[in-house]
C-alpha cells in the first residue's frame, strides 16, 4: 500500500511542506505533530557551554505555521483527529491559528530544566483538532497526561533528540484516537517516537523529517520494532 508515491511504514528525509503538496487530501486517519517553534534558533546551551544542533528551529513561527496548518488539516479523512504538540510561549498564537476543539496537557514529572525565579515550563499544551465528528475509543480520558520526559541517562526512552517526546504519551494518544491498521502521519518526525508508537500498536505510519542527522537516529530506533511488526504481519497473513 502507498500514499501517493510514498510507501507506508517509512520515514522520509524531506521538507514537510513539499511532502504535503504530493499527497491527496482526505487520505490520513490520524495526524500527530510536534512542530518547530523558532524558540532556540541559535541552539540550546548545553552543560559543557556548547550549543547543540537546533538549526532546524530557525523559523518565523507565525509564517511557518500558517504555511502548513491548513494544508495538513486537509489531509485528514472525515471524522478524524489531529494532535499538535504546542508551546506555552506561543499559546495564544497557536489557538488563533489552529482553533483547537480541545486542549490536553502533557505534564512532566521529572523536570530538570527550569527558569530561576519564575514558573517552570513543566507542561506542554497539546491541541486536539477534530475533522467532522470523530470519537475516541470508548473510555474516560483526562486532559491531564503525566509522563516522564526522556533523559540521556535512561535505558528505556533514552533521550536521542533535544525535544524528544515520551513514547508512552504518543502511544496513549494514538491508541485512543485510531484503530489497528489506520494510517498515522507525523511530518515533523524527529527521532521517530510516533513511528515506534504506531508499530507497537499495529498502526501504519509515514514520518517526514528534514534533518538527515535525525533520520539516522529515527531509522536506528525503529528498526527492531519494524522487524517485529513484519514478523507479526507474516504470522497474521
Ligand atoms: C520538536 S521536533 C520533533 C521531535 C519528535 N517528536 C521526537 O519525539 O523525536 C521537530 C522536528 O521537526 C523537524 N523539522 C523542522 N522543520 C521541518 C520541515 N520544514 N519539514 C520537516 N521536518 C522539519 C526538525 O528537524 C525536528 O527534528
Amino acid at each position: 500500500m502507498k500514499l501517493g508515491e510514498f510507501e507506508l511504514n517509512k520515514i522520509y528525509c524531506m521538507d514537510a511542506i513539499e511532502f504535503l503538496k504530493k499527497i491527496p487530501d482526505n487520505s490520513v486517519d490520524l495526524i500527530v505533530i510536534d512542530p518547530p517553534f523558532g524558540i532556540m534558533p541559535r541552539g540550546k546551551m548545553m552543560r559543557n557551554g556548547e550549543r547543540d544542533n537546533y538549526k532546524w528551529d530557525n523559523i518565523n513561527i507565525k509564517e511557518f505555521t500558517l504555511e502548513y496548518s491548513n494544508k495538513l488539516f486537509n489531509k485528514l479523512k472525515q471524522d478524524s483527529f489531529m494532535y499538535v504538540m504546542w508551546s506555552q510561549k506561543y499559546f495564544n498564537l497557536g489557538i488563533e491559528i489552529f482553533k483547537p476543539d480541545r486542549i490536553i496537557f502533557w505534564r512532566m514529572n521529572n523536570l530538570l530544566e527550569y527558569v530561576k525565579g519564575d514558573f517552570a515550563y513543566d507542561y506542554i499544551p497539546i491541541f486536539v483538532l477534530k475533522k467532522g465528528n470523530p470519537k475516541l475509543v470508548e473510555g474516560k480520558y483526562s486532559c491531564d497526561l503525566e509522563f516522564t520526559k526522556p533523559q540521556s541517562n535512561f535505558k528505556k526512552d533514552k533521550l536521542l533528540h533535544p525535544t524528544q517526546k515520551p513514547l508512552e504519551l504518543l502511544k496513549h494518544i494514538i491508541k485512543i484516537s485510531s484503530k489497528e491498521n489506520d494510517l498515522v502521519l507525523d511530518c515533523f518526525a524527529g527521532s521517530g517516537t510516533t513511528a515506534i508508537a504506531c508499530l507497537k500498536l499495529n498502526r501504519k505510519f509515514i514520518g517526514i523529517e528534514k534533518e538527515q542527522e535525525y533520520i539516522e537516529i529515527a531509522k536506528a530506533r525503529i528498526k527492531p520494532y519494524l522487524k517485529q511488526s513484519n514478523k507479526n504481519q507474516d504470522l497474521r497473513s
